[in-house]
């Protein structure tokens, strides 16, 4: 098994990864806002790149089925439910309701990668367990990170890291590409995360719009074992 990172959707070869497992990350927010809907029992999660794309989605089922949530720079969309915050998606607001969400750069990457022979979702949250799934399957996997506007982010790189630490504590061994050692470094050497990624310019859109609770959430390790899967334009538990 042989793991790789991709450090942007910009540098996404679709011919390099249909015949590899990837795991998408955009820990902030668009993945672990994902993780946290299925961890408070949301039936699926229909990740849409655009808002008209949601509306459609949105008109196919009835009003109490669905819940519209996502982002445009950061902030709710008009008409949608829910912003791109984790702690908005709660058992009370989620629970069997198909979520349809619009995001700036965590859905696009995910539709991007909706061709590889695999995709699943992945966050600080559920680290570990995406980790025991890429060893269970032991194929070539690659690590996905959403990163912010085509730009890499700190944040989802070190992610990957953990991940792929957790996979190592698993294996012992494993052929990994040298960006993917990297992340690997990166986390072994930067374990308060917060430290981290505060120099991430996201943290700091984050900060400024007030929602560094959103942050304290998101860097939470493995609290759920719950791996997402993005499978015909449909995420499942
Ligand atoms: C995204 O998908 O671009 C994000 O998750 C941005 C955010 O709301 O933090």
């Amino acid at each position: 098994m042989k793991v790789d990172v991709i450090v942007s959707p910009e540098h996404i070869n679709k011919e390099y990864i249909k015949d590899k497992v990837v795991v998408v990350i955009d820990m902030l927010r668009a993945t672990t806002v994902m993780t946290t809907a299925f961890m408070n029992g949301c039936k699926e999660v229909i990740p849409c790149l655009t808002v008209e794309d949601a509306l459609k989605e949105a008109s196919k089922l009835k009003r109490e089925e669905y819940i519209l949530g996502g982002e445009r720079k950061a902030l709710k969309i008009e008409g949608f439910d829910l912003s791109n915050s984790p702690l908005e998606y709660t058992e009370e607001v989620v629970k069997n309701k198909t979520v349809i969400m619009s995001t700036t750069n965590g859905t696009r990457t995910l539709t991007d990668c909706k061709d590889a022979k695999r995709v699943f979702v992945a966050s600080m949250l559920n680290g570990q367990a995406v980790a025991k799934k890429l060893v269970e399957i032991n194929e070539d996997a690659v690590i996905v990170n959403a990163g912010t506007n085509g730009n890499f982010t700190m944040d989802d790189f070190i992610c990957g890291g953990y991940i792929i630490d957790e996979m190592l504590k698993l294996t012992g061994k494993i052929d990994l590409t040298d960006v993917a050692k990297t992340s690997k470094y990166i986390y072994e050497n930067n374990k308060d995360i917060i430290s981290f990624i505060s120099g991430a310019r996201h943290y700091g859109v984050m900060k400024e719009l007030d929602l560094l609770e959103d942050v304290s959430y998101a860097i939470k390790k493995s609290v759920t074992n719950i791996v997402p899967e993005y499978k015909e334009g449909h995420i499942i538990n």
